[in-house]
């Protein structure tokens, strides 16, 4: 499999994943065993997606089952769903309740979303108005805190330790979002505390889908910690890659207005390594960036847009994000070669495909 062919099966939002297996570097050629897998994976991304659409609508009281359905009917990546059977692969992938611990790490994923919605005040998602917007702040946090409750429910269903993690998550995912709110304290590294919020948002999650998969399904826990660090390496590098498309010359990778977060305020990783550059070359970007989005009399967005385009800082951040997925391949070596290697391999060209 090519990086191309699995951005197009990630970036079609509830396409089942076909073709993800890759030949991992090495390993004998083995055209039917990734026939096979291609196949399997379809199969049960497909039963992933008819699971997580009725667990989500499956509400108490029927009035709030668009309210609890909503994030889930719009569609998305599913990443998490696909990197628990992924996670399922290395071990015995057909024992019972993997595929719920699939829905499980989307439904704390989508319940995220709906509170991040009302933090963000977003007004869209995936192109429809977002809960907050539909249904006001107040029933979007109870949604998306159903979900969570939900999410628990089915976790105490599955393997000894899956309520524990799932709980973990949670706790990481909640303080890496309080973290970034709050901002560092005065003699903290902003560039350290940025990779510290950044691996409880985002990293936490894709880590925990991996474990949640392997542990489902009975594996070691050599492999439980080789894909524990995979995913916190390759969920670093994603975050990165957002930071840098957030600044990217086109809106075509993303679909995002470009420069939202910038305007917004937000302390990403190429607006960090700008204000910490001391070459003079760096001096006006980073005078505007002190300055802030106030001072807009000129133009301070395209401005600085442009001036990112040129920046070290823009490099620089993608120097750092290869090498967290440098370390994400790594992780991967002590892994069998089977199929589902080869496609968590190729998710790290996936991940740098889409800044290139
Ligand atoms: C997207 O961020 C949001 C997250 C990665 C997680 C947000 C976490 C919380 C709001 C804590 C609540 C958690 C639970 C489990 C209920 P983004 O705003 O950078 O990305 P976006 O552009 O997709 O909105
Ligand atoms: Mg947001």
């Amino acid at each position: 499999m090519t990086a191309q062919q699995l951005y197009e099966a990630l970036a079609d939002s509830r396409s089942v994943v076909a073709g993800v297996a890759a030949p991992v570097d090495g390993s004998p050629e083995l055209p039917g065993e990734e026939r096979e897998f291609d196949l399997r994976m379809s199969r049960r991304m497909a039963s992933v997606e008819q699971l997580l659409l009725a667990t989500c609508r499956d509400v108490p009281d029927p009035r709030f089952a668009d309210l609890t359905g909503h994030l889930a009917a719009g569609g998305g990546k599913r990443l998490r769903p696909l990197l628990v059977l992924l996670g399922a692969e290395f071990a015995d992938r057909e024992r019972a309740g993997v595929e719920r611990a699939a829905v499980a790490a989307e439904l704390v994923h989508l319940a995220s979303l709906y509170h991040d919605d009302v933090v963000d005040e977003a007004a869209t998602r995936h192109g429809a108005a977002t809960a907050n917007r539909r249904w006001g702040n107040r029933m979007a946090v109870l949604g998306g805190t159903w979900l969570l409750a939900r999410t628990a429910g089915m976790a105490a269903g599955l393997a000894p330790g899956a309520l524990a993690l799932n709980a973990e998550t949670a706790d990481r995912l909640v303080a890496g979002q309080l973290r970034e709110l709050a901002g560092p304290l005065p003699g903290e590294l902003p560039i350290e505390y940025y990779f510290q919020v950044t691996a409880g948002k985002t990293a936490a999650l894709l880590s925990m889908s991996l474990r949640m998969g392997a542990l489902q399904a009975g594996a070691p826990p050599e492999t439980v910690a080789a894909l524990v660090e995979y995913g916190e390496q390759i969920g670093i590098a994603f975050q990165t890659a957002d930071d840098i498309l957030d600044l990217a010359p086109s809106e075509a990778a993303t679909g995002k207005e470009r420069g939202k977060d910038l305007l917004a305020g937000v302390h990403s990783l190429p607006v960090l390594l700008a204000l910490e550059d001391r070459d003079p070359r760096g001096a006006r970007l980073r005078a505007l960036l002190e300055a802030g989005p106030g001072s807009r009399g000129e133009d301070w967005h395209g401005r600085v847009l442009d001036l990112f385009a040129r920046s070290r800082a823009v490099e620089r951040a993608g120097e750092l994000m290869h090498e967290r997925l440098e370390r994400a391949r790594k992780a991967l070596a002590p892994l069998p070669p089977l199929p589902a290697r080869g496609a968590l391999d190729a998710l790290c060209d996936f991940v740098a495909t889409r800044i290139a």
